[in-house]
């Protein structure tokens, strides 16, 4: 099948490469992200392979469609940034990768964790400038410290195994909790006010829905500890980003490490240092000395890049030889 594959990077390409040997297939890679105005450039594929930031609204659904596009393959778990009615309106099926690395995001969760707790991203740049002292730079003992999981599906079981290994622990909330997991992993579910008023580290694993924007608000954040540190490898609309600035001007966060940011399409995933940053909500989120930011990088291991791109590539062979999608999704009935 032709696959126009977008919003590439150097890494994708070398992953699907590679994989592709195993399927054959012609990808073309595109660098924009897959919107409405970049939709044209898939005229006479088969398939489109996109990326999280990509817009894949009705009307790009349509103009993919019209083009010639049977296929949509998701090179994410996530899949918020799809209209997914207008895709069975257009009988497009969408197929995502519903598991690739849970422990890439987990371990980068905890990397952010770590790296906030213990402040080695200011420590680094200090004794670079040949600045030795250790004022500021006090952390605090991980064991024997709540950590609160939103969410325990693949990535928050790996993160509650990961800080239970720290002789953290653990409290979660979950739409459905697995108590098997609570047995093996030794993790308790309470309310979601209760893991707010008890957690030392928040950290979110919950899909971005109506549900789950802005779950953490300025409400949440005031039922929160006071100097919580609060962890988002989710997605960026899991949290108000406005009221989590203020939340950090007042104390009442004592730290945020974020993978993810609700405005990040169209910067995360680019170099901009050369430019002037647009987005006045993430400049000010860039000036606190107790923020760190990465730009969506937690799924960035190269297991699993090499997992993205044989699940991609297999659902593709999958549909050209008219084979049950397992990996597809389907808007709610
Ligand atoms: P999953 O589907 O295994 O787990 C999600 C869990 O959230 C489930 O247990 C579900 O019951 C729960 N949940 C869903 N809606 C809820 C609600 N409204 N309230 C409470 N619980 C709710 O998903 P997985 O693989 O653990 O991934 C979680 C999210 O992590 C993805 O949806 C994606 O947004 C994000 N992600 C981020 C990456 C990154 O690079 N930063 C990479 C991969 C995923």
């Amino acid at each position: 099948m032709k696959i126009a594959v977008f919003d590439t990077q150097r890494y994708d390409r070398q992953a699907l490469e590679e994989a592709n040997r195993g399927h054959g297939h012609e990808l073309a890679f595109f660098e924009p992200r897959l919107v409405r105005e970049t939709a044209s450039l898939a005229t006479g594929f088969d398939a489109v392979c996109s990326f999280v930031n990509d817009q894949l609204d009705a009307a790009t659904l349509e103009l993919l469609r019209r083009g010639g596009v049977r296929l949509v393959a998701l090179r994410s778990a996530g899949f918020s940034h799809v209209d997914l009615a207008a895709a069975a309106r257009l009988g497009v099926p969408v197929v995502r990768v519903p598991s690739y690395s849970p422990h890439a995001v987990a371990e980068h969760a905890a990397a952010l964790v770590l790296a906030l707790n213990r402040k080695i991203y200011r420590a680094h740049a200090r004794v670079r400038e040949g600045n030795f002292s250790l004022d500021g730079l006090v952390g605090f003992d991980l064991v024997g410290k709540t950590v609160g999981l939103v969410g325990t599906g693949q990535i928050g079981a790996a993160a509650a195994r990961i800080f239970r290994g720290f002789g953290c622990a653990v409290l979660a909330f979950d739409a459905r909790p697995d108590e098997a997991l609570a047995s093996d992993v030794g993790l308790r579910y309470v309310s979601l006010d209760d893991l707010y008023r008890d957690a030392d580290i928040v950290s979110l694993h919950v899909p971005l829905s109506q549900g789950t924007r802005h779950i953490i608000d300025a409400a949440a954040l005031a039922k929160m500890k006071r100097g919580v540190m609060l962890i988002n490898t989710g997605r960026g609309p899991l949290i108000d980003s406005k009221a989590l600035i203020d939340a950090l001007k007042t104390g009442q966060v004592g730290a945020a490490g974020l993978d993810v940011y609700e405005g990040e399409e169209g910067i995360f995933f680019h170099d901009l240092s050369n430019q002037v940053l647009k987005d006045d909500v993430l400049a000010r989120l860039l000036t606190f000395p107790n923020v760190l930011i990465t730009a969506h990088q937690a799924f960035l291991t190269r297991e699993a890049l090499a997992a993205i791109a044989e699940t991609t590539l297999a659902s593709v062979t999958a549909f050209e030889r008219g084979e049950p999608l397992k990996n597809e999704v389907r808007a709610p009935a």
